[in-house]
């Protein structure tokens, strides 16, 4: 189904999916001074701008990781969106309604980002319409219970800052400079969830059972976020040399695990792996096999809500084409106007 075959298997890493970089190509010998410029400014980490001289490959690999990062954010909006009108409280309501709005701005934010590179906003939305462009496979997976809406914040939010905060530093300015709000934001989505869950946690038997219920099912999907294992991952050395990708998935998906045990205890729920222990010579959790079959799948278009999301966006497309037309004819009025003046 999807055209790029190599980002299919390659995986995605939190809301970014991990990219397969493009090939960094010949430059001829004119551009020979920019290129030394372009490596000068990564070496001393000075940002590369928009208006910069860039090599075509990097452009396209940010391009293509800038969007499949916007795209996670907007579709992410939807798992959740489906607890807004059921919230147990209206005090959790207008928690989850920020927070799925912060979501849509740093939609707004990554599309801008990538719009400096070039590249128009309906351009990339008809390339994930058209499943050429990917978002997390996370978000593949329903919301049986109130309880997965706190494991998406505790979780998914945790996941996706231990993955965006290295982003912040990363060599493109445009992009590193949207990390920085998004990844205060994130910190407060996932604390939101790390409370729902703390009072799940504390209540009744059968919300405790909702809390554990909620863990299980969510647990190894997150592990996956952070994309294919380091021997398969053959695309890394491009990108990091780029600094727009900093750390490897294994290192990143470690630190999640490290940092989540503590907490899992913490709320007296076990984590779904019989192999998690503690490696007192590592000084690091070993955790179990991931099954990557399901990983596959699931980024493949076959998870359990794909169909579902990816109709969602179509459905929004097709009702805002009426905006788009609006908006179209009002700068054409704009325009004749000010040509009239
Ligand atoms: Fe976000
Ligand atoms: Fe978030």
């Amino acid at each position: 189904m999807h055209t790029n075959a190599t980002s299919a298997t390659e995986g995605d890493a939190s809301k970014m999916p991990e990219q397969a970089p493009e090939q960094a190509p010949e430059h001829s010998p004119e551009q020979a001074p920019e290129q030394a410029r372009f490596e000068r400014q990564l070496d001393q980490g000075i940002p590369i701008e928009s208006a910069d001289w860039m090599p075509a490959a990097y452009r396209k690999t940010l391009i293509r990781q800038i969007s499949q990062h916007a795209h996670s954010e907007i579709v992410g909006m939807l798992p959740e969106g489906n607890w807004l009108t059921r919230a147990p409280t209206l005090e959790r309501k207008s928690i989850l309604l920020a927070k799925v709005q912060d979501e849509a701005g740093h939609g707004l934010y990554l599309y801008s980002a990538a719009e400096t590179l070039g590249v128009t906003r309906d351009a990339m939305t008809l390339d994930l319409l058209a499943r050429r462009a990917k978002y997390s496979s996370i978000f593949n997976y329903p919301t049986l219970s109130w309880a997965d809406i706190g494991a998406i914040g505790w979780l998914v939010d945790g996941a996706a800052i231990i993955n965006q905060i290295p982003l912040c530093h990363c060599s493109y300015g445009p992009y590193a400079r949207a990390m920085v709000r998004i990844c205060k934001e994130e910190s407060f989505h996932q604390r939101q969830g790390f409370a729902i869950m703390t009072v799940l946690a504390r209540g009744t038997r059968e919300q405790q059972d909702m809390a554990q219920d909620a863990l299980n099912r969510w647990w190894w999907p997150v592990l996956m976020m952070f994309g294919p294992p380091d021997h398969e991952s053959t695309n890394s050395d491009q990108s990091m040399r780029w600094g727009i990708k900093l750390h490897s998935n294994d290192e990143l998906r470690q630190r999640m695990v490290d940092q989540t045990v503590p907490q899992a205890q913490f709320l007296g729920l076990s984590i779904p792996d019989e192999q998690l222990a503690w490696n007192e010579a590592r000084g690091r959790y070993d955790y179990g096999a991931i099954d990557w079959d399901e990983f596959r799948r699931v980024v493949n278009g076959d998870g359990p809500c794909n169909q579902e999301r990816l109709a969602a966006r179509q459905r929004a497309w097709d009702e805002g084409a009426w905006v788009r037309e609006a908006l179209e004819a009002h700068a054409q009025k704009q325009a004749t106007a000010v040509a009239a003046a």
